[in-house]
């Protein structure tokens, strides 16, 4: 009897345990664009659109944007203002690289940068959650 409630604890206190495993290994750093950071890429969207491609966003997850301060900024948008690379009245702005922002809702998001041009010649993510 001692020894099945014993053998009991030992499974609960590895399921605590793993538990706490798991939502440590949840929390994952997605450093945009890898080695090419935040920028204006040759070749347009299509490098953080591949970028993206291979990568699962999960909530809780962290958006890491590298650029030089005062050369780029990131700007989380809505849907309809992404295409259009309307920065009027962003949902988020940040102007400080590194900038880490953390993803707390499902869904889709939308990154830009709203430096004159950047948005338009390619600078721009959209990722799903
Ligand atoms: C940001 O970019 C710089 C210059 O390329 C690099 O040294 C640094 O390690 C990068 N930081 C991150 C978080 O990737
Ligand atoms: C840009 O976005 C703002 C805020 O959402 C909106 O009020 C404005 O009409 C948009 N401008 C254009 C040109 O679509």
């Amino acid at each position: 009897m001692a020894g099945f409630s014993s053998s009991l604890l030992v499974l609960i206190a590895i399921m605590v345990a793993s538990m706490q495993f798991q939502s440590t290994v949840a929390q994952t750093r997605h450093v945009v664009g890898d080695a090419l950071g935040w920028t204006i890429i040759p070749g347009g969207a299509g490098a953080y659109t591949d970028w993206a491609s291979q990568q699962t966003f999960t909530v809780g997850d962290i958006l890491v944007f590298n650029f030089t301060n005062g050369q780029h900024d990131v700007a989380e948008v809505v849907a309809a203002n992404y295409e259009p690379c309307n920065s009027t009245r962003p949902i988020s702005l940040v102007t400080t690289g590194p900038a880490s922002l953390t993803l707390t809702t499902a869904g889709a998001h939308y990154y830009i940068c709203t430096f004159p041009s950047h948005c338009q010649i390619g600078q721009k993510l959209t990722i799903n959650v």
